[in-house]
């Protein structure tokens, strides 16, 4: 699975996209050490808070089939930008994969690669509660 293939899974997984109040579809796809790829959109509800991101979606499917294992995440926007993601997901995926690349991809396929660590400088954890 190249780079390139993984933003392609994140681009298509926008197809599903449930986003009638912004109308900003987003895909991911979340790659597991065998090589394993969960996918997901951005699910939006009319009580706006409910709505969830692309990200948490696709690490949740992995989650709940017992996979923690998570090497890259790519995230599309339907945008010129590059789409980064937001601090909620940063913070939930962080407490899985704290070492994960993330690429952050536009509506053409174009990304940049971030470390997790770098886009959540200082995140909280378990041993912050220690
Ligand atoms: N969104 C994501 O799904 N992931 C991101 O990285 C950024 C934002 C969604 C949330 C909402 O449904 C829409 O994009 C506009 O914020």
């Amino acid at each position: 699975m190249t780079d390139q293939e993984l933003v392609r899974m994140a681009l298509e997984a926008r197809a599903q996209a449930y986003a009638p109040y912004s109308g900003f579809a987003v895909g991911a796809a979340i790659l597991c050490s065998d090589g394993a790829v969960y996918t997901g959109c951005n699910i939006e509800n009319a009580s706006y808070p409910c709505g969830i991101c692309a990200e948490r979606v696709a690490a949740s499917k992995a989650l709940s089939e017992g996979r923690r294992d998570f090497s890259i995440l790519a995230v599309a926007g339907s945008s010129a930008a590059l789409c980064t993601p937001c601090g909620l997901c940063r913070q939930f995926l962080c407490e899985f994969a704290p070492g994960l690349r993330v690429l952050c991809a536009n509506q053409a396929g174009a990304f940049e690669e971030h470390m997790l660590s770098e886009l959540l400088a200082a995140g909280f954890d378990g041993a912050s509660m220690a």
